[in-house]
């Protein structure tokens, strides 16, 4: 008899373990699946930089198909025309651009991305790279357990490494491969981008 009850809770007990790790793996694959955060889309957040305002439409575009929260990386100090004259070398963004450790202050609200699974991030690129206020960024904020999506607009040039360099920068986060859109972008186009994005 005693035998017989031995065995029952040895069962029992394996029944147990196998159910909670197969749970575990559940639990890792959803929350890292872009999938799981497209459809859950509460979850998502779109964070944009714009200096000139494309980026911006693209950005509100993208949160309206998702139906995602937006927020708008604003600089302490504001870029003037003549700081956004990328022919000059002596401009702000030139002088910023050319220097890898400038980080530009971010004013406005801040956010905090904990309750974010998905993190659509928007930027122009600028001297071939993303503005060094997107480093800012990244690098001030937490991406763990976070899916995050590049996007950028241009005036030609593709994302090129901008998004790599975001995601050294940042330490942590599941970093997709981002696309480059033109200052025209349609909301079909975005939307045909990110149903492309859960294949
Ligand atoms: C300082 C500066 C540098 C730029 N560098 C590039 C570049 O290297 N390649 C490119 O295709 N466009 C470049 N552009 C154009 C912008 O990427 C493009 O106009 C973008 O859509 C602007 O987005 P925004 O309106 O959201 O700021 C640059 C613009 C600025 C102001």
């Amino acid at each position: 008899m005693k035998v017989v009850t031995r065995i029952i809770t040895l069962a029992i007990g394996v029944c147990l373990i196998l159910s909670l790790s197969a749970c575990g793996k559940t639990q890792t694959k959803s929350k890292n699946s872009t999938e799981q955060a497209q459809t859950a889309v509460s979850d998502a957040l779109v964070v944009y930089f714009s200096a000139t305002g494309t980026t911006k439409g693209a950005a509100e575009k993208i949160a309206a198909i998702i139906n995602a929260d937006l927020y708008e990386i604003v600089p302490a100090e504001p870029y003037s025309e003549e700081d956004l004259n990328y022919n000059d070398d002596e401009s702000r963004t030139s002088i910023e651009m050319n220097d890898p450790k400038a980080r530009p202050e971010i004013g406005g609200k801040a956010i905090s991305l904990e309750e974010y699974s998905v993190v659509y991030l928007g930027y122009p690129i600028w001297h071939g790279d993303a503005p060094r206020i997107m480093s800012t960024f990244v690098e001030n904020h937490d991406f763990n357990g976070i899916t995050v999506i590049p996007f950028c607009t241009s005036g030609g040039s593709g994302l090129g490494e901008s998004g790599s360099h975001l995601a050294k920068q940042a330490g942590s986060g599941s970093w997709l491969a981002g696309e480059r859109f033109g200052g025209s972008v349609t909301e079909k186009e975005l939307q045909s981008w990110i149903d492309g994005l859960q294949r």
